[in-house]
């Protein structure tokens, strides 16, 4: 055999190729970058330290021990390096080895950035585009498979995880990004599913493509499994890095502070004006959001998706924060199972990760009807109350418009540990709106009743009063406001009684 020097650099060389040029060729085809170029697009320059280049799979079945079988790196590269500096563990799958397919080694490199990662506290981010489980493996790929599931799990809570689903997931496969934190699609190049169109056409007798049935239009905008689609490899490796810079490396480590341009006192006149004074009339929250926070920037979290609430991260005067708001241009901005469902796994993040959540409330209450109660409002709108009352993160809420009903004291209330609550002059709280309350109360039999009813509780005095809310506040004023009380609640510790876990009601 040649010198080791020379073998050293032969298989540093074929480990670079992946499964050659041609299949390279033939990612490239499909508007797909390599799984080296996807890496080279994510870190920094020049910063990215390979972990296991000469790692090779261990199958000897079905001819897979011949020497052109074997791929130095195997099917996934995977290391460490920096996104604007900072730490992350990455892993990215190699369609052009076995069609990224995991085979026992290629589990094992996953799972060692894992642990890594875990030790030192910094971010994992996947890569995936493989064609599922090695099958010549066999029982070796699915332990493979839950060896990196249990790393998902103990992960959980302790540093981010963040899956982008760049080609095929399928299968058992799809369970990792599935306890990620964050999934990310592709459109058009990637999809995720249990089982592909031909076993749902034996099964179900469905006609479905590969697109309908777990493309990215279908999960972020039908099924909630994803919480962005971005246009190309190259639109979804930028994007990922910006969404890097909201996040900490850890639970230890507290979020990046900006450098902030936008001046934390600054009015915002525009929103004294923004809620019509017809309360049943739309207006976008997305404009309040803006305007409050830092240079306009809002990274929102599955945008498509249970519109009827947004959520997602931005910053104040520097520091990152989590937005939750019900969006009255959607349904009325009501509460239902998905936006319960949404809200609560955002708010949980948020909590795991110490970001501060401000709140912005205009909820008519949960929404009506057979589907919303058989399909169990009543222990998904739970998920959303137990989420806000669990976190212990600098809750700052604001109220500007309706809060009505039990979905008041969902919305990150004063009751539920609120830091710092506050009413606009336009804030109704109320257990409902007058012409309903009217007609219950009344049986539509006095015929001033309404007038009194809209006179007593369509304003922000009766919560006020009580100390429900802190102040009311002209809305101009909010950014000012809150910045203040983020640097104030900075060092704010509140703690829950002693447990192994709650109980989330799932
Ligand atoms: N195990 C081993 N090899 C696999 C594989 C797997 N799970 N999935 C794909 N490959 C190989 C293919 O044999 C092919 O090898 P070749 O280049 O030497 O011919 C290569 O990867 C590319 O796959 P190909 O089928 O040509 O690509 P495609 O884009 O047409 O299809 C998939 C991609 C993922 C839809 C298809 O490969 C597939 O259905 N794979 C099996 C999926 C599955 O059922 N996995 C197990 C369940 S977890």
């Amino acid at each position: 055999p040649p010198p080791v020097p020379q073998r050293i650099e032969e298989k540093r060389r074929a480990a670079l190729l992946g499964g050659g040029q041609a299949r390279i060729d033939a990612q490239h085809k499909r508007g797909k970058l390599t799984a080296r170029e996807r890496i080279l697009l994510l870190l920094d320059p020049d910063s990215f330290d390979e972990y296991d280049m000469f790692v090779e799979h261990r199958c000897s079945d079905f001819g897979m021990d011949s020497s052109k079988n074997k791929y130095p790196g195997d099917s996934v590269v995977t290391g460490r390096g920096r996104i604007n500096g900072r730490l992350a563990y990455v892993f990215s799958q190699d369609f052009t080895v076995f069609g990224g397919s995991l085979s026992g080694a290629h589990a094992q490199k996953i799972c060692k950035i894992m642990d890594q990662a875990a030790m030192v506290g910094a971010p994992v981010i996947g890569l995936n585009d493989s064609g599922g489980a090695r099958i010549q493996e066999g029982v070796e790929s699915l332990a493979g498979y839950a060896d990196i599931f249990l790393r998902n799990v103990l992960c959980s809570g302790v540093v981010p995880q963040i899956s982008l689903i760049m080609g095929p997931c399928a299968g058992g496969a799809v369970y990792s990004p599935a306890l990620t934190d964050f999934t990310f699609m592709v459109k058009d190049t990637s999809y995720l599913f249990i089982t592909g169109p031909d076993v749902v056409k034996s099964v179900t007798n469905e006609d479905v493509t590969q697109e309908q049935l777990g493309g990215a239009k279908t999960h972020t905008a039908v099924s909630g499994v994803a919480h962005r689609a971005f246009e190309n490899d190259i639109d979804a490796l930028l994007n990922l890095r910006e969404f890097f810079n909201y996040l900490p490396l850890s639970n230890r480590d507290p979020a990046p502070v900006c450098e902030c341009h936008d001046p934390s006192d600054r009015l915002a006149p525009e929103l004294d004006t923004v809620v019509p004074s017809e309360s049943t009339k739309a207006y976008d929250m997305l404009d309040i959001i803006h305007s409050i926070v830092d240079e306009r920037e809002f990274f929102e979290i599955m945008p498509s998706y249970a519109r009827n609430i947004v959520v997602g991260f931005a910053r104040m005067n520097g520091r990152t924060v989590g937005v939750v708001g019900n969006q009255p241009k959607v349904a009325s901005g009501c509460l239902d199972i998905n936006s319960s469902v949404k809200g609560a796994r955002f708010v949980r993040f948020c909590d795991a990760f110490n970001i501060p959540l401000i709140t912005f409330v205009d909820v008519p209450g949960f929404l009506p009807g057979t589907a919303q109660e058989y399909g169990g409002i009543i222990r998904h709108g739970a998920k959303l109350l137990f989420a806000f009352a669990e976190a212990t993160v600098p809750k700052i809420t604001v109220i500007t418009r309706k809060a009505y009903g039990g979905a008041y004291d969902v919305m990150s209330s004063k009751h539920l540990r609120g830091d710092a609550n506050y009413a606009w002059p336009t804030a109704e709280v109320a257990v409902m709106g007058a012409k309903g309350a009217v007609q219950i109360i009344f049986r539509g039999k006095e015929a001033n009743a309404e007038e009194e009813y809209v006179d007593k509780f369509a304003n922000p005095f009766p919560a006020a009063m009580r100390g429900f809310v802190d102040d009311i506040i002209q809305p101009s004023t909010t950014r000012r406001r809150i910045c203040h009380d983020l640097d104030v609640l900075a060092s704010k510790s509140q703690s829950s009684p002693w447990k192994k876990h709650a109980n989330i009601p799932l």
